[in-house]
């Protein structure tokens, strides 16, 4: 442990997050494996390099995690890392729980992307006062072993909504550190932000401007941050080209950003040509079949965490009313809906998990025929699969109520064979960057939503082509490595 510490203890460049890049299961034998993360962070940070000695500072998700910390006291490094030097922390369970299932993603992640559902949620009882004062812990602990491993001087970037009273421990402890904060959700409506507990309200704003600089995925977020700063703690807020804002209180100015995270195009177009692909390609067109003109069914594809903001029920409601109203298309398009189970801890998700899947079952049940099922809907997570479809995709539904970007969005113009419509809600961070090559609904609106989807269906080839190509390109203008090293700029002194 003293071999690592004093190399990690020079770290110029930290970043921190609840899921880190790297993640173990324990065998019944006794043996631990690795699995990489992917995703924008993990790809943006390998892209540092080396050389920058970065360290990863994140929390144990489980048993396989606890048991790798217990038995590398934390550090972890070499192949299971790709390299990256990770600082893994064993928070204990029940302060894990309560911060990450109890504030985080009930509290937080709920209020951000408003989901508040009247009569019944949120209670804030006794049991939020426990679970605050977890968070409080959780946060302070990753603020510890980030002024542990930085070097004088360091950049400290610092992620979501799990950590926004992180900047404000750290700042305390090494005033030296260059701190930054970035939401990758959505930011609530002042209003809708003050039905948080009051205290706990002011103490995630005055943590996030602990930093020097809190950025966001959207101009829009960066608003209503600016404007939960004025309405509840006062702050004096200036600036604002293009969400470029500074946010002065208690006489420390933070400023803030917009760094729209995008898809990584490389990486995508490689893994998508892989020979696991096109196998998952063989077995999917095989499941969508052909029409009664003997030509392949259309596709209508989602690809989503079954997560409540995504809006997965609205939208199979809205393929509802497609086969309902178009009697037309009926037997000739095909709705792969996958819906990869997430946070099933939680009660909630794991009724609307329900859900999904009866409203899929009502919608075969209803227009299905002997040689059509009109939903295939997917639960098991499949990478390779989640490509194939991205490649088959005529028509790509992206309807959330609310959502920071949705990466979805960019990723399928990317690996599209022949072009995709994109049917695109209003609500996604994604729109502010793709509308004029979209087809942008409502996303409560059904009927519209459905209306959108034939109009996908039934968009020219050569239209559909061209708008791809545009969204490809929007898509791609802010790889993940751009992205972090966008940041890494900003901070500079
Ligand atoms: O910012 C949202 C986020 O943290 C993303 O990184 C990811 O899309 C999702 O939430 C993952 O959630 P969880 O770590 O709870 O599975």
């Amino acid at each position: 442990a003293g071999a690592a510490t004093s190399q990690a203890a020079s770290a110029q460049v930290l970043v921190a997050s609840n899921r880190g890049p790297v993640s173990y299961t324990l065998g019944d034998d006794g043996t631990l494996s690795a699995k990489r993360g992917g995703g924008g962070l993990v790809s943006g940070l390998s892209a540092i390099g080396p050389e920058t000695d970065a360290v990863w500072v994140c929390a144990a998700l489980g048993a396989g995690d606890r048991e790798a910390v217990r038995r590398s006291g934390g550090h972890l490094d070499g192949g299971d890392t790709g390299g990256q030097s990770v600082r893994m922390l064993d928070i204990p369970p029940g302060t894990f729980e309560a911060a990450y299932h109890g504030i985080a993603n009930s509290v937080l992640w709920f209020t951000h992307h408003m989901l508040y559902q009247t009569p019944l949620e949120p209670v804030f009882d006794e049991d939020f006062g426990r679970q605050w004062a977890e968070y409080e812990a959780y946060n302070a602990a990753f603020a510890e072993a980030l002024a542990q491993e930085a070097g004088q001087g360091a950049t400290v970037l610092v992620q979501d909504y799990h950590l926004t009273l992180v900047p404000g421990i750290l700042r305390e402890r090494r005033p030296d550190l260059r701190i930054g904060h970035f939401s990758h959700t959505p930011w609530a409506p002042a209003d809708y932000f003050r039905l948080l507990p009051d205290e706990s309200a002011v103490r995630v704003l005055r943590g996030m401007l602990g930093a020097d600089r809190a950025a966001f995925l959207t101009a829009r977020w960066a608003r209503l941050f600016t404007e939960c700063c004025e309405r509840v703690l006062g702050a004096t807020v200036t600036g604002g080209e293009g969400g470029a804002y500074s946010v002065t209180y208690e006489g420390r100015t933070t400023r803030i950003g917009v760094h729209p995270l995008g898809a990584d195009g490389d990486f995508l177009r490689e893994r998508a040509h892989r020979d696991d692909v096109a196998e998952r390609m063989a077995q999917l067109r095989e499941q969508v079949g052909t029409g009664p003109d003997g030509s392949p069914r259309r596709t209508i594809v989602r690809v989503d965490r079954t997560e409540l903001s995504k809006n997965i029920v609205r939208g199979l409601y809205a393929y509802r009313r497609l086969l309902a109203d178009h009697p037309e298309w009926r037997e000739r398009v095909v709705h792969l809906a996958f819906a990869y189970p997430s946070r099933q801890d939680l009660a909630v998700y794991r009724h609307y998990t329900a859900e999904v899947g009866r409203v899929a079952d009502a919608v075969n049940e209803e227009f299905g025929t002997e040689g059509w099922t009109p939903v295939l809907l997917h639960v098991k997570d499949d990478f390779a699969r989640s490509l194939a479809a991205y490649r088959m995709a005529d028509v790509a539904l992206v309807n959330p109520i609310r959502d920071g970007m949705n990466l979805v969005a960019k990723e399928i113009p990317v690996v599209s064979d022949e072009g995709c419509a994109l049917v695109l809600s209003r609500e996604a961070g994604a729109y502010e960057e793709l509308a004029s090559d979209a087809l942008c609904v409502h996303p409560f609106d059904v009927r519209e939503t459905a209306e959108a989807l034939r109009a996908g269906l039934e968009l020219d080839a050569a239209t559909r082509a061209e708008r791809t190509r545009r969204l490809a390109e929007t898509a791609t203008s802010q790889p993940p490595t751009r992205w972090l090293l966008d940041q890494l700029e900003a901070l500079r002194p």
